[in-house]
This record gives structure tokens, C-alpha cells and sequence, in this order.
């Protein structure tokens, strides 16, 4: 058993990137496997529950906070192996990743250049940017299984991911990603499909380009963690994208003519996703919804550059916040008959 050093009443605000919600009852920092086992056994022996928490970037704490230990995953190993395998260990930073493999000139991840958080949680949520999604770059995650705290690894087929999904997240309480293994490919031309990305760049263009171009459009939607950006305390997209049926598509589309909010179909944002499904785009929903960029309720408002994104703008409330959440949900759903589902996870 290795010591513990649990800590009490750890404000937890200051740990995410919407710097809002209460304190940890206790909080302890694991920077191994052994620590983290060791942490899971403690708040069983004191009947008390626990969570993990990550680079808190898609992370909403509640205002009274966690009732239990918050296990602070801090495992930070990382080594980058000949053929361009990287094995990262959960709390090492996104970009760190990203950054060695670009620099390195393997392919496979600079589309995620530039998103805030840990890599444990890329796996959890399947992060995506710019036409490339996490899971195309997936080896093998390693995991804790909180039943019988052993440790397995999955394979990506195992993981059943989709759009921001995964059996992580559709089954949080039963595993927990201590490492995550990527196989890359060297010297390969970089990923160079999403539309915004085909327009500021060639297709001759060099993955450190790639990269570049991806943290000027980020950038752009503050969607970069900026000091100096005042839209920089957010939880990055609020929203997930909803994926409805071809036919439910179309009458959004027809609505959306018919009301005069789009001159015609082929400017209501939308993209087939296969199985007959098709992305509406949430940004464009909420705008016609009737709420612009930069409307605010209170220390809670809509980014100015990004109508997906919430931001606080201080001395808020996560209350606040999924107050306002909630309205946007309603606009949306009168509006449109869409659904609105909520993309960062709630500590509870
Ligand atoms: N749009 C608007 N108004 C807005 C924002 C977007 O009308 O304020 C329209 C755009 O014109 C475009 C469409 O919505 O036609 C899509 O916009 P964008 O390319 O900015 O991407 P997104 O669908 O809003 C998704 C991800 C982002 C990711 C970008 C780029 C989700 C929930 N979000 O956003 O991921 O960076 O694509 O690939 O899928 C995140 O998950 O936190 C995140 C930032």
C-alpha cells in the first residue's frame, strides 16, 4: 500500500476550464496505477464514492461539489517507439501527444491539435476536430476495471466507438483508462478533409502545417485556452451535434426555408453520417433558435466566436449555467423539434 496523502474540502473550480462548482469532500492525486488501486480500496473502506478527474476541460463540478474522493489522474509516463507507436500514460496532456507526434512527423493525429484536457479522456469521449476522430489513432487503451480491480487491455474494436461515444462513456462505472496506446504512421500525409481546413490550406501541405492551420481555425473560435481570450473559460462544444433520420432532416431543412431562416436546403449545415443518418450542426440550431453569439444571462453566456460554446465569465454558478443550458435546449426544441444533448460530463 502506498501512502495516501487525501486532502479535504480541495476547491475543485480552479481544476476545469469552466472554473465553476464546489470543493471535493476528499481529493487525492494519483500518479501511478498502485496509487490510483490504492485510492479506489480507501473510499471503499470508507463507503464513500469516487470519481476521476482529468485535465477538467469537458468537466461541469456542481455548485455543492463531489460528496466523496475525487482521484486526480496524474499518470504522466509517455514514451514514443520506432514505427510510430506512442504509449501515453491518462494524465498526460493532450497536446503533448499531439505535439511529439507531429514533430516526429506521424500522422494520425494533427486534426486534434490544440484541444484542451488529458488523454485519458480522449478514448472516453472519441474526441474529434478537422476530420479525424481519436479512435482511427486507437491501439489499445489500457484499463482499471473497478469490480474487480484488475487491469485489462482493450482493443479498439472492444471500445465500440461513435461520434463522441463510447462504451467508457455509455458505461461510466466500469472502467477506468489508466494508459491509452496509439499506432500512427510515419511519414504519412496529413488529413486534410474537413472543409474549413481544405480552404486554408494545400494538399501538399506538411502535417506541422496541418497543425498550424488547426490552431489558427481553433483559435479563431476560442476554442484555444487563450489567457487573453475572454471566451476562455468554457467546456469547449456545450452540445453534441444531433444525429437524426433523413426524414427528420428534411423537415428541419424545409422548416428552416419556410421560416426564412435560410435562403435555401443548401444552407442549412448538414452531413450524412452513414445508416441513413445525418449531423445537423447544433451551432447553426441555436442561432436560429434565436440566440446570437455573445448573448448573456448574467456571468453565463454564449461564446462570441462559437454558438456551441457556454462560457462564464466569472463570479457565476454551474446553476446559472445549466439554467441557461436548459433555455437554449427549450429555443432549440420549439423551434426545430431537435433535441439538444449535452456534451461535457457532470460530476456526480
Ligand atoms: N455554426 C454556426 N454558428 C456557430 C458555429 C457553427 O452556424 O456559432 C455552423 C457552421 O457554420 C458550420 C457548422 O455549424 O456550418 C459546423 O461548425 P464547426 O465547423 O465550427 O463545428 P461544430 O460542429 O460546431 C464540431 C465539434 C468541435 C470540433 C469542430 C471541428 C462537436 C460537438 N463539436 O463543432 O469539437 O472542434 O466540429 O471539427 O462535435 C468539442 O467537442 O468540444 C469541440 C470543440
Amino acid at each position: 500500500m502506498t501512502t495516501l496523502d487525501i486532502q479535504r474540502d480541495v476547491p475543485l473550480a480552479p481544476l476545469t476550464t469552466l472554473v465553476l462548482g464546489g470543493s471535493a469532500r476528499c481529493f487525492v492525486r494519483a500518479e501511478d496505477e498502485a496509487t490510483l488501486v490504492d485510492a479506489l480500496r480507501w473510499a471503499a473502506d470508507e463507503g464513500i464514492s469516487s470519481s476521476i478527474l482529468g485535465g477538467g476541460s469537458n468537466l461541469i463540478v456542481p455548485d455543492e461539489g463531489y460528496d466523496g474522493l475525487v482521484i486526480h489522474m496524474r499518470i504522466a509516463d509517455i514514451e514514443f517507439r520506432n514505427g510510430g507507436t506512442v504509449d501515453a500514460g491518462a494524465g498526460v496532456p493532450w497536446e503533448t501527444v499531439v505535439d511529439g507526434a507531429v514533430s516526429r512527423a506521424w500522422a494520425g493525429l494533427e486534426c486534434l491539435s490544440g484541444i484542451p484536457g488529458s488523454t485519458g479522456a480522449t478514448p472516453i469521449q472519441n474526441v474529434g476536430a478537422y476530420g479525424q476522430e481519436v479512435a482511427d489513432a486507437i491501439a489499445a487503451v489500457r484499463v482499471l476495471r473497478r469490480d474487480t480491480l484488475t487491469f485489462e487491455e482493450l482493443g479498439p474494436e472492444d471500445c465500440t466507438f461513435g461520434y463522441r461515444n463510447s462504451l467508457f462513456k455509455r458505461e461510466p462505472d466500469r472502467f477506468i483508462v489508466t494508459a491509452v496506446r496509439f499506432a500512427l504512421r510515419p511519414n504519412a500525409p496529413g488529413t486534410i478533409r474537413y472543409g474549413e481546413l481544405h480552404k486554408s490550406i494545400g494538399a501538399d501541405a506538411t502535417l506541422a502545417d496541418v497543425r498550424r492551420a488547426v490552431l489558427h481555425l481553433r483559435r479563431r473560435k476560442s476554442m484555444l485556452i487563450d489567457p487573453d481570450d475572454p471566451n476562455r473559460r468554457s467546456a469547449g462544444s456545450f452540445f453534441l451535434n444531433p444525429i437524426v433520420g433523413a426524414a427528420e432532416a428534411e423537415r428541419v431543412v424545409e422548416q428552416a426555408v419556410g421560416q426564412h431562416l435560410a435562403a435555401s436546403p443548401a444552407d442549412v449545415p448538414r452531413y450524412p453520417v452513414g445508416d441513413g443518418k445525418v449531423k445537423l450542426a447544433a451551432g447553426w440550431l441555436i442561432e436560429k433558435a434565436g440566440i446570437e453569439k455573445g448573448t448573456r444571462r448574467g456571468a453565463i453566456g454564449v461564446s462570441t466566436n462559437h454558438a456551441l460554446a457556454l462560457v462564464h465569465h466569472g463570479g457565476g454558478t454551474t446553476a446559472d449555467l445549466l439554467a441557461f443550458a436548459d433555455e437554449i435546449r427549450v429555443r432549440v426544441r420549439d423551434r426545430f423539434g431537435v433535441k439538444l444533448e449535452r456534451e461535457p460530463r457532470l460530476l456526480r
